[in-house]
């Protein structure tokens, strides 16, 4: 049974959700699913706007023979070749073969590349500043490369003030019935997958993320269509905003992330100690977060929505405890800028973790080591040497 919804007259919601999906790129865990968006817009010409996932798409098919009512389809826009929206051109190929895609040059070879079987079907490039005329209507293309992938392009329609913006503004989670963003607690359903979406999949990206907010801000924009989560009509200030911070490495927020691994719980009662005296010294955000039990896509939204961070663990064979080497890691390979960071380490024999730890760190750029380090021998009995480190995080918040 088809299941779409309208977006404005002509322009119709096609796409759908894969609540069943657990890992997004088989690596960021989902915990309410996804949703691929796609859309129909029905003009002098007929043009599908991406199309899903493979995993739905016999969803997809009904829904968008039930959009055309019958016509056929003249162009297929492919924005981003990604295959959790590029994944079924293949098929919209063979059930339209009439079809042109459209695409930036870096798009169509992309789609030769996964599609080598058909690699000569009819494909319009296209690129920044070309527009289709579509009738009464028109897009104009914006490149986008490395939002997220190389070949992405935004498409304006200057007629609806409408952005299709691909990746950009887009959120984990399956859609629920509301369409868009002010139907709903945004907030309270979305933000924090929203953060964790952008992190993760798009953080690394940020000047890219700037140039095209740049472009867009020449534009009179009246509703954002993303290819995942909701569509934004109202108060489009508040996401592109969230954007402009996320994608200047600013924090959002002045508190403490508390990263800790700890084996037998010595480390983590030294940071339990040390939250304590934030608390008491007036840190009003305080977050503490076992990196051994939390998906680091978890702790790579939390960093990149605090403006302080703790990172405190254990050595282990002569390097640094796995889980925060691995958190380290993407956050640097994520390019995570503008932090202040707290140390502590802890050894019994050889001190390793430390040094791991403050190499990485310094290696991230415009980030403080902030207050003196601390390497815990085995377990603190007494709490006073966090004093110092307590002190200078909260005096660094006010
Ligand atoms: Fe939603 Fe980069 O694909």
């Amino acid at each position: 049974m088809h299941c779409i919804q309208e977006v404005k007259k002509d322009i119709l919601w096609v796409g759908g959700s894969d609540r069943r999906l657990a890992l997004f790129e088989n690596m960021f865990p989902l915990e309410a699913g996804v949703s691929y968006n796609a859309y129909i817009i029905k003009d002098e010409k007929t043009i599908l706007m991406d199309t899903v996932d493979p995993a739905i798409f016999g969803q997809f098919l009904q829904n968008v023979e039930a959009a055309l009512g019958g016509r056929s389809l003249d162009y297929l826009l492919i924005s981003h070749m990604e295959p959790d929206h590029g994944g079924a051109v293949l098929e919209m190929l063979q059930h339209y073969p009439g079809l042109t895609v459209v695409g930036s040059k870096k798009a169509h070879q992309l789609f030769c590349q996964f599609f080598p079987e058909k690699a000569d079907a009819p494909f319009l490039e296209v690129g920044e500043g070309d527009t289709l005329s579509l009738g009464k209507r028109s897009l104009q293309f914006i490149s986008a490369p490395m939002v997220h992938w190389p070949e992405v392009l935004f498409s304006y329609m200057p007629e609806e003030k409408i952005l299709f913006s691909a990746d950009a503004f887009g959120t984990f989670g399956a859609l629920s019935g509301n369409l868009f963003a002010d139907e709903m607690d945004f907030d309270d359903q979305f933000l924090s997958e929203a953060r964790r979406y952008y992190a993760n999949i798009v953080g690394k990206f940020g000047p890219s993320v700037q140039g095209v907010l740049k472009k867009a801000g020449a534009l009179e924009i009246e509703m954002l269509c993303p290819l995942h989560g909701p569509i934004w009509r109202k108060e489009l200030g508040y996401i592109l905003s969230k954007y402009d911070l996320w994608s200047r490495y600013a924090p959002e927020a002045k508190g403490v992330a508390i990263f800790y691994a700890s084996m037998y719980g010595h480390t983590e009662s030294a940071v339990s100690a040390l939250a304590a005296k934030l608390g008491d010294a007036g840190v009003a955000d305080i977050r503490m977060v076992d990196v051994s039990k939390t998906h680091p896509s978890y702790c790579v939204a939390l960093a990149w929505k605090y403006s302080n961070l703790v990172l405190a663990a254990p050595t282990y064979n002569m390097g640094l405890y796995y889980p925060m080497n691995t958190l380290l890691h993407e956050l640097a390979a994520l390019n995570l800028q503008n932090r202040k960071v707290s140390l502590i380490a802890n050894h019994s024999w050889a001190s390793a973790a430390m040094k791991v730890m403050t190499e990485k760190v310094s290696s991230m750029k415009n980030v403080e080591i902030l207050g003196e380090p601390l390497d815990i021998l085995s377990s603190l009995t007494d709490p006073a040497p966090l004093d110092a480190m307590a002190k200078a995080i909260a005096d660094s918040l006010r």
